[in-house]
């Protein structure tokens, strides 16, 4: 570690991966020295390569496979390592280690990205930002795998390949980049009535923000603190930044855009090499069970946020990024978060995005990473030893001991075995389930317009024209009239005087909708 780094147990444990090659000879990856490194090994002065150079073939062949695939979404980031340390005991709310001890430091790495473009982007481009934190907790990897804005653009994971698929450049001529909004998006979006709290927030400034470092971070869905007696509350986590949150105005960031594309991985890498460390506050909303249904939306309905006046946040501990990556590949990268990735104390709830959301990221790891053991990779690992039988698979790393990989079994031999819930074994909430099997929204996800007013009404006046402007900006670059003219109608029921200002701007009629508040069936005509 350099002098005057910061330490801690997960930076420790990757330092005994690393190698420098100062003042080293090359050698080839079997360990050989190479001689010349310059010229491949030919029949004759001008002659032919040899197919026996297998020092080129080795470098050549290492070069070309290079690239992995670049994550599907949030494919740009930025990471860094840091520190959570509780100043407020949730002992009485949760048994997870790391929220229990005040004064408890735990090793953490962020990495923060943008969602639609890919990892050759600008940083400037209006879009959510990812904010993903590996907690690496002495129970084992507890990831909070947020965004900036509270909210989602769906309620039921089966709808994120559509939305992916229409925020995403054109399949056909892969246009537009992540910098201007088009048919397709605004499409799906005006289709989607449930997207409309989060389009109000993707129109706010809240969408380009000054820095990394001046971000909000939200958990999204309503989560599970379970204590030692089982009992349950939901909680909804906030990261809130010390030097306030900010955003650029949108003439500002196309300018950037062109300048530096690389604006906020600039200032985050700037600012930690300069010891001005990024913090955050982590609060947390809680609920208790018996409360879930005390709201006039659905706790479990990821469109909306539980209001701060009604349920205020509690602060609970500081997250501070203190050292940059020693290498952007192999911890940026390679770093693989899962919402699914809990600790005891902490359990998932019903909300059908998060539902797909636990399927999705191992899945996808698995061809990104290349195979079962992305667990193994140096970033990824736990601080606490893996112990589990599962064994093999491509570029497997773990030599495990013995002639035993099952259980139960009665020969011993080195197998672990399971842990009872006091010596920190995880156990689900028993929670009851029952119900008809059904596929269609729960009623108590209809009401899509309420939180987008309240967030429309909440901005100032400045705020409001820039979100006006967004707007026209985007709707303005959608060459099919009827698809500006639906959205404009959705607008209507957020405010009148919004949709007519838009609609006169990008030259349609705000309409009557026919499928006002619901999302269209698939076989109905949307004109
Ligand atoms: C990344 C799926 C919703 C935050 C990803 C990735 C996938 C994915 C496949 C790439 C992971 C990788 O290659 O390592 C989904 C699905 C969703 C969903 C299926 C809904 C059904 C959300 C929501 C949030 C979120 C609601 C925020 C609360 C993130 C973040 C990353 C990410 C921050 C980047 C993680 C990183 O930095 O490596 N998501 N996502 N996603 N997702 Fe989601």
């Amino acid at each position: 570690m350099k002098d005057n780094q910061p330490t801690n147990e997960k930076l420790n444990q990757l330092e005994d991966h690393m190698t420098s090659n100062e003042n080293e000879k090359l050698t080839t990856n079997q360990g050989l020295k190479i001689n010349n490194n310059q010229d491949s090994l030919k029949a004759g002065d001008r002659g032919p390569t040899l197919l026996e150079d297998f020092i080129l073939r080795e470098k050549i062949t290492h070069f070309d496979h290079e690239r992995i695939p670049e994550r599907v979404v949030h494919a740009r980031g930025s990471g860094a390592h840091g520190v959570f340390k509780l100043t407020k005991s949730l002992a009485e709310y949760t048994r997870a280690n790391f929220l229990s001890e005040v004064g408890k430091e735990t090793p953490v790495f962020v990495r923060f990205s943008t969602v639609a473009g890919n990892r050759g982007s600008t940083d400037l481009a209006r879009d959510v930002r990812g904010f993903a934190v590996k907690f690496y907790t002495d129970e084992g990897n507890y990831d909070l795998v947020a965004n900036n804005i509270p909210v989602f653009f769906i309620q039921d994971a089966i709808k994120f390949p559509d939305l992916v698929h229409a925020v995403k450049p054109e399949p056909h001529n892969e246009i537009p980049q992540a910098q201007s909004a088009h048919d397709t998006f605004w499409d799906f979006i005006s289709l989607m009535p449930e997207s409309m709290h989060m389009i109000m927030w993707l129109m706010s400034d809240r969408s380009i923000p000054r820095s990394y470092r001046m971000m909000e971070g939200f958990g999204v869905h309503s989560f599970k603190l379970i204590n030692d007696e089982g009992k349950a509350h939901f909680v909804k986590f906030h990261f809130k930044p010390k030097l306030g949150v900010h955003s650029v105005a949108w003439d500002e960031a196309q300018r950037i855009s062109g300048v530096d594309p690389d604006f906020h991985k600039r200032d985050l890498w700037e600012s930690i090499e300069n010891g001005l460390f990024p913090e955050w506050d982590f609060g947390v909303q809680l609920i208790p069970e018996e409360d879930e249904f005390k709201y006039d939306f659905d706790l479990l309905d990821p469109t909306k946020i539980v209001p701060e006046e009604e349920v205020p946040v509690q602060l609970i501990g500081t997250l501070t990024l203190n050292k940059n990556p020693e290498n952007f590949f192999a911890e940026t990268e390679q770093i693989a978060f899962h919402p699914g990735h809990i600790v005891p104390g902490i359990d998932f709830t019903n909300d059908p995005l998060l539902q797909g959301r636990l399927f999705s990221y191992t899945d996808t790891q698995l061809i990104r990473l290349g195979g079962p053991n992305f667990h193994e990779i140096p970033i990824n690992r736990s601080v606490n030893v893996v112990h589990n039988n599962q064994r093999d698979g491509y570029m497997r790393q773990q030599i495990a001991k013995g002639k035993v990989s099952y259980e139960p079994n009665s020969i011993g031999g080195g197998c672990p075995f399971q842990a009872m819930m006091k010596e920190g074994g995880f156990v689900s909430q028993e929670a009851r389930v029952s119900g008809a099997k059904v596929r269609e929204r729960s009623k108590s996800f209809v009401d899509h317009y309420s939180q987008a007013k309240l967030f429309y009404n909440s901005q100032s006046q400045p705020e409001k024209m820039h979100l006006q402007n967004a707007l026209i900006f985007e709707l303005s670059k959608v060459t099919i009239p009827a698809i500006r003219e639906r959205m404009v109608s959705q607008l209507a029921f957020i405010n009148k005087e919004l949709a007519s200002k838009v609609a006169a701007k990008v030259g349609v009629e705000v309409k009557e909708l026919k499928f006002p508040n619901q999302s269209i069936p698939a076989d109905a005509d949307p004109s």
